[in-house]
Parts: C-alpha cells; sequence; structure tokens
C-alpha cells in the first residue's frame, strides 16, 4: 500500500504544482489605447482576463491608470479600487465602470464598506480625470486619480466584474475563485504587480495542499481499502493479511483526511462572504463517520461474540456511507476550486478504474463462493457480513 500510494502521492503533487507554474509573456505590452494614451507600466492581472497599465509620479502622487477587462455581461460592469487599508473588497476605494441610464460609459467611485448594495461616494483618493469606453467585449476605464498621501509607492488593488447594472446601482458579482482572488499588491514604482500578495499565496496554496489531500485520502485510498477488506478476505490464504492492509490503508486515509480536513475548516473560515455549505456540510460528516470507524476498531467484538454481527453490520454500513459521501464531495471540491477540467477527469479515470476492478473482483468473489458452497454444502453464501 505503502508504495501505491506514494505513486498517487506524487502523481497529484506534480499535477497541482504544474497548474500553478508562470508561463505565458505579458499580452499588456501589446495593447495600445486611443488618444494616444501611453503609460509607463503594464501587468497581466492573475484573474478575470484583466490588465492594468499605469503611470505613477509620486513627487505629486498622481496615478494615471487605464483599467481593461471583459464585464461579466455586455451590459455589466467593471472595477478597479485601491485598498488603503486592508486586502480585498471591504474598505476598498473603487473605481466602477458602467452604462448610465442616458446609455453613456460612466465611471463612478464608491467606498465600499460592507457587502451590501453601492451606493455613489467619495473616496480616499481624489478623481481628477476619468471615462469608459466599451468595444470589442471590454471596458476601458480610464482615470487621474491623486493619493492622499505623499511617499506611497505600494497600494493594495482589488479588481472585479460583474453581470449587471440596475438603475444606476452595479448588481452583486459571481463569487467564483476568479471573483475571489482578483486582487494584489502593486508597487506602483516597479511595474510588478506581487500576484496576490502573501497572504494570498499562502491561501492559494492552502487551497492546493487541501485538494490534494483529500483527494488522496477520501477519494482514493478510502475506497481501496474498501476494496482490499470485501474482496481479498474471500481468500482463506489472505487471512489475517487483507485485516492489516485494510486496518493500515484505512489509518493512514484518516491521518491523511483528517489534516486535509482542518485545511478545509481553515480555508471556510477565511473565506468571507461565501460559505459553499454542501462542501463543507458533507466534509463534517465524512470527519464524523470516519472517527466512529476508527473507534470502532477498538471496540470490535470478538469473532464469535453475539454482537459481532451487528458491529459488522454497522462497520459496513458507515464504510459504504463515507464511500459515497467522499466520491460525492471530491467532486464537489473540483467545482469549487475549478482546477483545469484534466484534472477532474483524472481523478474520474481512477475511480472508474477502481469501480472496473471492484466489479471483476465481485464477480470472482461470487464465483469461489458458490464453488466452495457447492464442495461444502453447509456454509452459508457469501453475504459480505459473515464470512470473517
Ligand atoms: C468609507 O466608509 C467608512 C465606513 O463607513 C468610513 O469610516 C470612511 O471614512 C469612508 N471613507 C471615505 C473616504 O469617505
Amino acid at each position: 500500500m505503502a508504495s501505491s500510494s506514494q505513486v498517487l502521492a506524487t502523481f497529484f503533487l506534480l499535477s497541482i504544482f504544474s497548474l500553478f507554474s508562470p508561463s505565458k509573456s505579458a499580452t499588456c505590452t501589446s495593447q495600445a489605447f486611443a488618444n494616444n494614451r501611453l503609460y509607463n507600466f503594464c501587468n497581466d492581472l492573475p484573474a478575470l482576463n484583466s490588465y492594468l497599465h499605469w503611470s505613477y509620479d509620486p513627487a505629486q502622487s498622481t496615478l494615471n491608470i487605464a483599467f481593461i477587462a471583459p464585464p461579466a455581461r455586455p451590459g455589466g460592469w467593471v472595477s478597479w479600487a485601491i485598498n488603503p487599508t486592508s486586502t480585498g473588497m471591504v474598505g476598498s476605494q473603487a473605481l466602477i465602470a458602467f452604462r448610465d441610464a442616458r446609455g453613456e460609459m460612466t465611471v463612478k467611485t464608491y467606498n465600499v464598506s460592507s457587502y451590501g448594495p453601492l451606493t455613489e461616494s467619495r473616496v480616499w483618493y481624489d478623481v481628477r480625470d476619468s471615462s469608459a469606453e466599451f468595444s470589442d467585449g471590454v471596458i476601458r476605464l480610464f482615470a487621474t486619480l491623486v493619493l492622499p498621501e505623499k511617499g506611497i509607492t505600494t497600494v493594495n488593488h482589488v479588481w472585479q466584474v460583474g453581470p449587471s447594472v440596475t438603475g444606476g446601482v452595479p448588481g452583486k458579482h459571481d463569487f467564483q475563485p476568479g471573483n475571489l482572488n482578483s486582487k494584489g499588491s502593486l508597487d506602483l514604482l516597479r511595474g510588478q504587480s506581487i500576484n496576490g500578495g502573501t497572504g494570498d499565496n499562502i491561501r492559494t496554496k492552502m487551497r492546493n495542499i487541501h485538494g490534494i489531500l483529500n483527494v488522496i485520502s477520501w477519494g482514493i485510498l478510502f475506497p481501496i481499502g474498501i476494496i482490499i477488506a470485501r474482496y481479498l478476505r474471500t481468500f482463506p490464504s489472505a487471512d489475517p493479511a487483507w485485516f492489516y492492509l485494510h486496518a493500515s490503508c484505512q489509518v493512514s486515509a484518516y491521518a491523511i483526511g483528517v489534516a486535509g480536513w482542518g485545511t478545509g475548516l481553515k480555508l471556510g473560515s477565511e473565506s468571507k462572504g461565501v460559505t459553499y455549505s454542501y462542501h463543507r456540510n458533507i466534509g463534517i460528516s465524512l470527519f464524523t463517520l470516519a472517527t466512529v470507524q476508527i473507534s470502532a476498531l477498538l471496540l470490535r467484538p470478538r469473532k464469535g461474540h453475539k454482537y459481532r454481527f451487528y458491529w459488522n453490520i454497522y462497520h459496513h454500513g458507515a464504510g459504504y456511507a463515507i464511500l459515497i459521501l467522499a466520491i460525492i464531495n471530491v467532486f464537489k471540491g473540483f467545482d469549487i476550486l475549478k482546477p483545469e477540467p484534466k484534472w477532474r477527469d483524472a481523478y474520474f479515470v481512477v475511480i472508474a478504474v477502481l469501480g472496473g476492478i471492484a466489479a471483476l473482483l465481485e464477480a470472482i468473489t461470487w464465483m469461489v463462493t458458490i464453488r466452495r458452497n457447492k464442495s461444502r454444502t453447509s456454509t452459508k453464501p457469501y453475504d459480505g457480513l459473515t464470512t470473517d
């Protein structure tokens, strides 16, 4: 077991890391603007297909920006903001571009103090000049800002896109990973977006670790341990080896799974404004069931004891519940973290292969049991409960 789980672990670590390795060269350097607008720096922002161009004069605290992003729907909005007090959306001082009631593109400012509806307001910086245009599916937001303090060289920035504007009020944006990761720290004089800042890098790492640990433990090791228990013990020669294999597989799955579960709780507690309640509740049920299963090992009545039959029913029932919930929750997790589709497909293939192996072993087990019963005529048919 150890070697195959190591192979799997290596496979998943390599695959997940390859998802996040830097690759393409900047697109923004080839973007040009009408009216001879020129900027000293530009960045391909790491989320929402957005680009930022800017020039900064620290002596005057003047920041000239062009922000380019596709709104979530054609009638939607795009926003770029500085957060002077924190990272993320709450506290951000936002510029939002959209088409106003008269059908003209406009830029308004918002002091975003909560997750509630937005109202236009004064912001932390002065806006000397702003405008927006919509073409080729993207909104270009231009603004000249005067920052209220001298000597600022790094700002936390946040950007966002939304699907709709109702009565002049920009509507709620989605809470997909792109919408939640669209923030970072911007070095105004060095022309690089420190992707997400330290806090977010840790968060991205934690998401990856959460995914890897849980896919390996709940999604792969637990099912393998169940297959071992169900099919190996049909063969008298595999007794008691199957039991130790089963127990060590499930205990390691549990150890890895608890670590993965812990990262999930931490991620959940840090994710403000969005809760994945199904994924969370299934995760908590899985942890509870698995903890009961591991403790049940210690309470197992000895062979032949009158309660052993009931213990078996309960242990197998909980085991199959874990199997089903675990697979559902791994797929829910894929939906939330949205890695490239190939990783979801790869897991699907792993589960399909395990399912195929189980079906084959099921057939063999029945054949073996029927043959054995014919030759002995006395034993009960294999029912999954009495053969240990
Ligand atoms: C923005 O709103 C917060 C909370 O209501 C307030 O404390 C802050 O002074 C406001 N900022 C500006 C620039 O008005």
